[in-house]
């Protein structure tokens, strides 16, 4: 099996924004509590931090997370996770189910972020919350005046403003599992009226309107809305999705290794109709400015309940879903400004606690990858050999291959997912008007099978390894292994 791999350096189709590699943290399940935060515990700081996750989160470079929800922030009160611990409250938490003790909160999520190195973005009650409440949050988080929300935060041991730049108003608003779903009427005069109080108390915050979630319903008529409405007060239109190999009703392959390969189709036809229409009403409403996608909740979910709580051991075919997922990204570099893995630690997530320890799942392995060797330019790649057939999704390449620039350092990072269960393919990597330097490296993550997973007992199955790839000129021989995740990484002449 060959494949022919063609990069003019030049060539290329947009800025790749950091935001890309954004994570989010809800409280639902043990992201929080017992995730994050663990205070008394051998492995927690003295804020009750885990350290072990901290560390492991510093290897993905997210450089903004996604806060308190989800779901979960359609019935949140922020004011119960402020002040002094003893006082905050124990509520019942309908989106859940679950009892939230309140003992985390903004503050704690801002230290958190502090000592991750990360930007924190909220998301707002629009579901049982009020316009009065957000705006209220947002002057207590950023405010500098003498007024009585800051004087509250300076009393809660916060001097400087948090500046909390990026704030979502509402959360999957399009669904009829949220609090306070609202029909796209609903949400178009609620954005609206929200992101203008909300720009009044800070007119510097960036707002991220709540888009799509629900496939399959009505969210063309919810963004012509949107943009008809509230073209001056939106930032970034938030596209939500999860996949998986289960045959469930969001999923689309069924146990079926090819078809769930196949799964880069739906996020390219996602992506490019949904570009579409953001042109296609800016032209429509005159709106000058760009407004890009941030695809604030996006990953492979299974809905796995463990008693109670929603957590799940992925395997080695959905680390390379998981990286097909940012190939994506860099093919639409030009509009996807931001993307939020759902979630963290525990729930739907790339690492996996215990009391004891800690787990890298398999889904760590490719996001580290990407995260660490990504330039900040995508560039425009043409390839072409073998194909395999994906079922529902017809015949597709077996690579799929994305390419990035470093424009500081000239570096190029060519990362190529083969697709094929049992063969390996030669890659025959030709540039265009470049060279490379001398020798690069090849990083690959794979495991014995698709079906590898990390677990406390096989806590290794799938990981990252890295050789030396001897190079020179233009034209670059590499060898990729049967279902594995590679990065390609050299220095142009
Ligand atoms: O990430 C888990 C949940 O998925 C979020 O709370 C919700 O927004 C989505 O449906």
């Amino acid at each position: 099996m060959s494949t022919t791999i063609k990069i003019d350096p030049e060539r290329t189709v947009g800025h790749i924004h950091p935001h890309v590699f954004g994570g989010f943290a809800e409280h639902l399940g043990r992201c929080i509590y017992g995730g994050i935060y663990e205070p008394g515990s051998p492995l927690a700081d003295s804020d009750g931090i885990r350290t072990d996750v901290l560390e492991a989160l510093k290897r993905l470079k997210m450089p903004i997370m996604r806060y308190p929800g989800g779901n979960f922030v359609s019935g949140y009160r922020w004011r119960d996770g402020v002040g002094p611990k003893e006082e905050r409250q124990t509520r019942m938490e309908l989106a859940w189910h679950d009892l939230e003790p309140n003992t985390f909160g903004t503050n704690e999520f801002i230290d958190f972020c502090r000592k991750l190195g990360t930007e924190p973005y909220f998301a707002v009650n629009a579901g049982d919350g009020d316009m009065r409440e957000a705006r209220d949050w947002l002057e207590y988080c950023n405010g500098t005046e003498d007024t009585s929300l800051v004087r509250l935060r300076k009393s809660h041991g916060y001097d400087a403003p948090h500046n909390i730049k990026y704030w979502g108003i509402g959360n999957e608003v399009d669904g009829p599992w949220q609090i306070g779903f609202k029909t796209a009427e609903e949400y178009a005069r609620t954005y609206l009226e929200y992101a203008k109080v909300m720009k009044w108390t800070d007119p510097s915050i960036k707002l991220v309107a709540s888009a799509v979630s629900l496939w399959e319903s009505n969210w063309v008529e919810r963004a012509q809305l949107l943009l008809e409405q509230a073209p001056d007060h939106i930032d970034y239109m938030a596209l939500h999705w999860y996949v998986g190999n289960s045959g469930d009703e969001r999923g689309f392959a069924d146990n079926d290794f090819a078809a769930y390969m196949g799964m880069s189709e739906r996020f390219e036809e996602r992506l490019s109709a949904y570009e579409g229409l953001i042109h296609a009403l800016r032209l429509d409403n005159a709106i000058k400015k760009d407004i890009p996608m941030t695809i604030d909740e996006w990953n492979v979910w299974y809905r796995v309940f463990d008693e109670g709580k929603l957590e799940e051991i992925y395997n080695l075919e959905d680390a390379l879903v998981v990286a097909m997922h940012f190939n994506a990204f860099f093919r639409h570099a030009k509009t996807v400004k931001m993307a939020n893995i759902a979630q963290i630690v525990n729930v739907i997530a790339p690492i996996f606690t215990s009391p004891e320890g800690m787990v890298l799942q398999t889904t760590f392995y490719p996001f580290e990858l990407y995260a660490q060797h990504a330039g900040d330019t995508a560039l425009d790649v043409h390839w072409d050999g073998d194909t395999f057939d994906s079922g529902p999704n017809g015949t597709l390449r077996t690579l799929d291959v994305s390419a990035t620039l470093n424009t500081s350092t000239n570096q190029l990072a060519v990362f190529v997912i083969n697709r094929s269960e049992h063969e390996a393919v030669e890659g025959n990597l030709r540039l265009t008007d470049a060279a490379v330097k001398g020798d690069g490296r090849q990083y690959v993550v794979n495991g014995p099978n698709v079906k590898a997973e990390n677990t406390f007992d096989t806590p290794h199955q799938v990981g990252t390894t890295e050789f030396n790839i001897s190079a020179s000129g233009s034209t670059i021989s590499a060898s990729f292994e049967p279902h594995s995740v590679n990065a390609l990484v050299f220095d142009l002449a």
